[in-house]
């Protein structure tokens, strides 16, 4: 059970709390939920299912694991996840770190009181655009989640998933408590649930089949990682479902929560529509003071949720480059998870000062046809780096394994793979190979091809 929770750590993270919320509400609620769910179920769940059972049946990390269950040259397949791990947390420090910076925040107003007019939009600008405090708050978060992976498996990365799964648990329970027994959460309840297609651009469905990828951790090797570690004799069926319902259910409640607090508020729904980041970090913080019952002590704790949840799924990047090179380069985990550590952190520097504290990093791109296509014409080291992780690596690592588990990998191996441990009633391998062979490809392509022709933007 201890896998179980450390994958569902994995992925619930900042893909759940800051870039569901956004994207359902920048493609109008409802039908785009519903076409997110179906993506869950149709392609997620399919890939989950193939990527543990990769990891389970060969007992090895990402490289190891598919060259031994597909083929040599499937290593470079492997590498291409390490790379992806390695830039994609290269950044997600920065944006965790930013859940410590308003927790100590909102620890002081609570206690001294919100200071009045306060600007939260200013407030937000001069922290990103601060090198010096970007750079020790993506630090801490960076050797928070290398001295996890340090204790390795059963020391640190099951006994931290196991400690704080719950509490992040219990922490949303008390937001959505608090939240439901405010004025807008009907509106809110409405906006996310009634779908009305007519509001659905067609870029909405593919946004929801990139994001459904980017929040389950597929097309990367986490999944395979975590695999590799799941003990014979229990059902990777089941093991799937619990870690997509529970990714899904905690996606469901931020965004419950963060609406009814918005929908509470006249003129707020307005104002938010501009980012992501809006939402979390500039209009929540204050409405914690103002409109939240009990928002003095909820505010901080949902800061918390915010790391706790970004804590579990930085510490399954690392363990995926990390065991890499333990694995394959016979290095010892304590030195191989400080030189892992240590590497990805030079590149967090450039992430964390991209938001206005050096110029040349913040306004960087790179033009013409080329830069469209590979970073979607984005500005910034942390823009074009997370451009380029959610459009090319996680939908072509998710479309190799598709590949992999449903035509390069012969029936049997796969087969007896999903049926070692007690399948459950709902299992029929026919249908999982029906999806991992025709359906989850055909969508994966589909993504593909509308980044590549249509310039659809999954970041
Ligand atoms: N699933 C994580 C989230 O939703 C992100 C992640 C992707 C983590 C890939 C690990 C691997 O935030």
């Amino acid at each position: 059970m201890g896998l179980v929770l450390a994958a569902t750590g994995s992925a619930i993270g900042l893909g759940n709390l800051w870039k569901f919320p956004f994207i359902t509400w920048d493609n109008n609620g409802g039908a785009f939920v519903l076409v997110y769910l179906l993506c869950i179920a149709a392609v997620g769940l399919p890939i989950m299912m193939a990527e543990l059972l990769i990891g389970r049946s060969t007992q090895k990390s990402v490289v190891g694991a598919l060259k031994e269950a597909v083929g040599p040259a499937w290593g470079l397949v492997g590498g291409w996840g390490v790379l992806c791990g390695f830039i994609l947390l290269s950044y997600y420090t920065v944006i965790a770190g930013w859940s410590l910076f308003y927790f100590a925040k909102t620890v002081g107003w609570s206690m001294s009181g919100y200071p009045a007019g306060l600007a939260t939009g200013d407030l937000f600008g001069e922290q990103a655009g601060n090198g010096g405090l970007q750079l020790m708050l993506s630090l801490g978060f960076s050797l928070a989640t290398v001295w996890v992976v340090y204790f390795g498996i059963q020391k640190g990365i099951e006994r931290i998933a196991r400690l704080l799964l719950p509490v992040l648990l219990g922490i949303l329970l008390l937001l959505l408590v608090s939240a439901l027994g405010m004025s807008g959460s009907g509106e809110a309840l409405a906006f996310i649930f009634r779908p009305n297609f007519a509001e659905l651009e067609p870029t909405g469905v593919l946004e929801a089949l990139g994001h459904s990828f980017f929040t389950l951790s597929l097309g990367m090797g986490a999944m395979i990682t975590y695999g590799s570690y799941i003990p014979r004799g229990h059902s990777i069926a089941k093991a799937s479902a619990i870690i997509v319902a529970l990714d899904t259910l905690i996606a469901l409640l931020a965004t419950i929560i963060m609406f009814s607090v918005i929908f509470s508020v006249a003129g707020m729904a307005e104002q938010v529509g501009g980012s992501a980041v809006g939402m979390l970090f500039i209009s929540l913080p204050e409405l914690f003071y103002s409109e939240v019952p009990f928002g003095r002590i909820l505010g901080p704790l949902f800061y918390v949720l915010v790391a706790l949840a970004a804590l579990t799924s930085t510490m399954s990047l690392l363990e995926v480059v990390a065991s890499y090179i333990i694995d394959e380069h016979g290095v010892g985990r304590h030195k191989a998870t400080l030189m892992c550590g240590g590497a990805i952190f030079v590149f967090t520097i450039l992430a964390a000062i991209s938001f206005g504290a050096v110029p040349f990093v913040t306004t960087l791109e790179l033009g013409g046809a080329l830069g469209d296509l590979l970073f979607g014409g984005k500005v910034g080291w942390f823009s074009m780096a997370d451009h380029f992780v959610s459009n090319w690596m996680l939908p072509t690592g998710g479309l190799a394994v598709t590949l992999a588990a449903g035509w390069f990998m012969s029936r049997d191996a796969t087969r007896s793979e999903l049926s070692d441990g007690t399948e459950p009633a709902w299992f029929r391998y026919g249908a999982w190979r029906f999806f991992i062979r025709f359906v989850a490809p055909a969508a994966v392509a589909a993504i593909i091809v509308a980044v590549i022709f249509f310039g659809v933007d999954f970041s």
